[in-house]
């Protein structure tokens, strides 16, 4: 009895001992985290950007920072417009805070540079570049995306613009879309005539979601607000639910695919629309004042765990932005099948405010900024 004793008093103070240093290891980290700012000198060859040494919207600033030059399989990009995800605000919050801890920065964001969709010019191009040449006219996504010049690879989320889309239009593009065409193509593998449920039809991801799943053949119902329900149905929803006067997960419609841009509803809910095959697919959800330690990632983790105990697939997918999903994309706007929903358009030294807009989480579809 001694000795068991004597054990777990060895063991509870080894646990003790542990959290200790857990806690002071992780005490540490925060104190140390840290970024570049201030530690760059005066830029040589000056552009202007929007950096961060700080979370929070309010530490956003249009700052002069050094130009970027292509590297070999790089090209120089003169940005004429960007546009916001909610992607973004993730970010400048730092939220959910599990991202500080992997990697994101515990205390201050690592990377000080912001936003990924751009649309430009190419100005120059790496020696091995092939596929742009200067005076090109592109589009993708890049991290540090506002701002007058970005570098993408050119084997990466870049493509050539359409000449009948504009800059802002090219702009919203690659990760609204790029997530809306692989969540029903590749997750959904929507087929002709199956019936599509897009809850959130009149965001970013929605908008675009709404045109594809039509171009795919399906039958598509949008939920969305009462404002939003003539605008969703112009970019050919079969059915439009207004989520102020109708519960969708209360109606008798079954479903194959249902895309989950909100994330409002139970999974068990969710599952209760869908045909006996059916397929969820969670994109996101949850606003920037309540994202907490997992935010969305809480409902993805229990729908890994949930998919196992019934006959639907049920799960999240995390968008990939690639050069050829990105030239599908820009087949479809060229030949008039997607047309891309702008909202409005703020200038880059209004990033802030754009920021706080999409913050809302009222958006009717992409919000973009100009750069001139
Ligand atoms: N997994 C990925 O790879 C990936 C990629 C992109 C985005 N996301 C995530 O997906 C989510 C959507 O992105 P987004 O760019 O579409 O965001 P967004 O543009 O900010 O979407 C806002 C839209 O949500 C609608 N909405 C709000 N509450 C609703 C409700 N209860 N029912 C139906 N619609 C509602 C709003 O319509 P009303 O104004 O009418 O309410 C608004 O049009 C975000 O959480 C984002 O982080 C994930």
């Amino acid at each position: 009895m001694k000795v068991l004793k004597r054990v777990l008093k060895w063991i509870t103070g080894a646990i003790l001992v542990l959290l200790l240093v857990g806690f002071l290891m992780g005490f540490i980290a925060y104190w140390r985290s840290t970024n570049d700012c201030g530690k760059a000198g005066a830029p040589t060859n000056p552009m202007k950007a929007i950096v961060y040494c700080d979370y929070g919207v309010a530490n956003l600033k249009l700052e002069e920072i050094e130009k970027p030059a292509p590297s070999d399989d790089q090209i120089l990009v003169r940005v004429r417009a960007a546009s916001i995800n909610p992607y973004d605000w993730h970010f400048v919050e730092g939220t959910p805070y599990v991202m500080r801890a992997m990697g994101v920065g515990l205390r201050k964001p690592k990377d000080t540079r912001l936003g990924v969709d751009f649309a430009g010019t190419v100005e120059a191009v790496g020696k091995n570049v092939t596929q742009f040449k200067p005076g090109d006219e592109v589009f993708g996504g890049r991290g540090g995306a506002f701002a007058q010049y970005v570098c993408p690879r050119a084997t990466r989320a870049v493509a050539l613009k359409p000449a009948n889309v504009s800059f802002e239009e090219a702009a919203s593009v690659n990760i609204a879309a790029i997530t809306a065409l692989q969540a029903l193509r590749d997750k959904g593998k929507v087929q002709p005539g199956q019936k599509v449920l897009i809850n959130g039809a009149s965001g970013g991801v929605g908008t675009f979601a709404v045109q594809i799943a039509k171009s795919l053949g399906a039958d598509v119902t949008g939920v969305c607000s009462t404002r939003n329900v003539d605008l969703v149905k112009s970019l050919g929803a079969d059915h439009v639910i207004d989520y102020t006067k109708e519960d969708f997960t209360k109606g008798a419609e079954r479903y194959d695919v249902m895309l989950d841009n909100v994330g409002n509803h139970s999974l068990s809910e969710c599952k209760g629309v869908l045909t006996p095959t059916g397929k969820y697919v969670l994109i996101g959800g949850g606003g920037a004042s309540d994202q907490g330690f997992l935010g969305g990632l809480g409902k993805a983790l229990w729908a890994m765990v949930f998919s196992k105990f019934v006959n639907q697939q049920m799960g999240m997918m995390m968008a990939d932005a690639n050069h050829n999903d990105l030239t599908i994309l820009a087949d479809m706007m060229q030949s008039g099948k997607l047309k891309p929903v702008i909202d409005r358009a703020y200038k880059l030294d209004q990033v802030p405010d754009a920021i706080r807009y999409v913050e809302e989480g009222h958006a009717r579809g992409k919000v973009v900024i100009s750069v001139d």
